[in-house]
Order: structure tokens, then C-alpha cells, then sequence
């Protein structure tokens, strides 16, 4: 498998991008192997802070990579959103593939401390890093929070940090949408141009196929969906559980686990060109 620094560079000369998808438990984590296998394109696994609590790291590190092996997929374990350099330090010595530092609250010139300390850290480890720079609303927040990413402080930021991977505010935000979200394409193309960083599109739930491609297009190289995952394998539960008095939970998970395998199918085929 390459590495995703590696990954990024291809996906450069491809102009295309690879979806990042967050995992709650083993269902989620199969369905999003099996979706990536059955497309046969490579695939980010993503585990936040909570995930890691829930499940423990150990499982965490163990479930990841002996579920990759199996399904015989490409797929990049990544610690999304942290603030804690304690988590991140235990991430990169466990064998993460990639981190997501989260400074994006803190002042500019401090965002960009607490990145280059991390950069550090990961470095010797050749650990892909992701910071925010600009604001993306968490989820249940306002949009009136985003910051709109500015160029020049993104070439800046990354000069001096050295991130590989940029997550960028340009009109998406956490959750599901209102109304549908409008991407500033242009801004992002601006930012595309000031720096060479792997571009970021967080809050990838409700944000419809025409407008991801068109954002691949502008220079966004990695994808992340979360909050559609987890709406759907609850759904089909819900759904699931009102016609059935089996307590057989390995008879019950496998129709959540298929649909969404499903959703995360018709997500990869928007960046389903050469892209394998
Ligand atoms: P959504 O939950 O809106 O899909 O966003 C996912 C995300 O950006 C994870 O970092």
C-alpha cells in the first residue's frame, strides 16, 4: 500500500479524490471495507477521539488493521478531528497511517504551533497529517461559525507547519444541511493554487454528487462523511427491529451492514475514475 503522502501525489496527477469514512464499531467498519472491495478503489478509515473511548485503541489499532487484511483493501487508518496531543502521540506510536490535528478554534499563529508540533511528532514516523485551517461548523453548530479559509494564510500555514493534508472552510459544515450547501469553488480553487497541501472537504454528508465532483476538480483530494453513515445504520435498526422478535444479533446487524455498504458504494463511484 502506498503511503497516503504518496496517495496524494498520485491523486494529484489524477485530479481525483479518495473518500474518508468515519467507523463506529465492527458493522460500520465491514460495510465500508466491503464497499471499497466491491468497487476496488482505495479507502480512508476513520476513527475520532469517541470511537477510540468506545472501542479502546488497542481494538481500535486491531480491528482496523486485521479488517483491512481481510477484505484485502487498500485502506488508511486516520484519527480525525483531535485536539489532544496525549491521543495523537498514542495514535502515531500505535501505527495510525494519519492524524487530524484540530487547532482550527485556537487564534492563527497558535493553530500553527500546535500543528508544527505534531508535524514533529509524526515525521519520524512518516505519519500523514491533516490540520483545519478557517472554521468548518461542528455538528449542531450555527453556520454562521464558518470561517471561510483564506489563501494566503494557507499558503502561509502550510510553509510554516508542514501539513500534507489541508481541511479547508469553503460553505460546507458538519451534519446534515437545511438547505443545500453552496461550495465557494472559487475560493477553492485560490487556495488549490496557493499551496501544494492535499486538500480537505469535511462535512461531506448532504453535499450532493455534482458538487463533490466539481470540488475534485478544484483540488479537493480527500472526502469525509460521517454523520450519513451513521443516520443510515440506525435507520436500518429502527427499521429492522419493528418486524422481527429475533434477539440474534448476527441475524439483525447484517441488513444495517448492507445498506451501508450500499450508500458508501454510491459515494465512491464519484470518485470512481482511474483512481485504484
Ligand atoms: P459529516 O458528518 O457532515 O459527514 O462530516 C464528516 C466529517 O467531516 C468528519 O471529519
Amino acid at each position: 500500500m502506498l503511503s497516503l503522502q504518496e496517495k496524494w501525489r498520485e491523486l494529484d496527477r489524477l485530479n481525483n479524490a479518495v473518500l474518508a469514512i468515519n467507523f463506529y464499531n465492527f458493522e460500520t467498519l465491514s460495510s465500508i471495507l466491503k464497499a471499497a472491495k466491491r468497487k476496488q478503489l482505495p479507502v480512508i478509515i476513520q476513527a475520532t477521539r469517541k470511537t477510540i473511548q468506545y472501542l479502546g485503541l488497542d481494538v481500535t489499532l486491531g480491528l482496523a488493521k486485521s479488517a483491512r487484511k481481510q477484505y484485502e483493501v487498500d485502506a488508511w487508518l486516520h484519527l480525525d478531528h483531535a485536539t489532544d496531543l496525549d491521543l495523537i502521540r498514542q495514535c502515531i506510536k500505535g501505527g495510525f497511517d494519519s492524524v487530524m490535528i484540530d487547532a482550527s478554534e485556537q487564534p492563527y499563529r497558535e493553530n500553527i504551533e500546535t500543528t508544527e508540533k505534531v508535524v514533529e511528532m509524526a515525521k519520524p514516523h512518516r505519519v500523514n497529517v491533516e490540520a483545519e485551517l478557517g472554521y468548518v461548523a461542528k455538528m449542531g453548530q450555527s453556520r454562521e461559525k464558518i470561517r471561510f479559509t483564506q489563501p494566503d494564510e494557507a499558503k502561509i500555514f502550510v510553509e510554516q507547519t508542514g501539513v500534507d493534508a489541508l481541511a479547508v472552510a469553503i460553505g460546507s459544515a458538519h451534519g446534515f444541511y437545511d438547505k443545500e450547501p453552496r461550495l465557494d469553488l472559487e475560493l477553492l480553487g485560490q487556495i488549490h493554487d496557493a499551496t501544494p497541501a492535499a486538500l480537505v472537504l469535511h462535512g461531506g454528508s448532504g453535499i450532493p454528487p455534482r458538487q463533490l465532483k466539481k470540488a475534485i476538480k478544484k483540488g479537493i483530494r480527500k472526502i469525509n462523511v460521517a454523520t450519513e453513515i451513521k443516520n443510515k445504520f440506525i435507520g436500518s435498526l429502527k427499521s429492522e427491529l419493528q418486524h422481527t422478535d429475533d434477539i440474534d444479533l448476527r441475524n439483525i446487524f447484517p441488513e444495517a451492514i448492507k445498506e451501508v455498504q450500499h450508500l458508501i458504494e454510491d459515494k465512491l463511484d464519484i470518485v470512481a475514475r482511474e483512481n485504484s
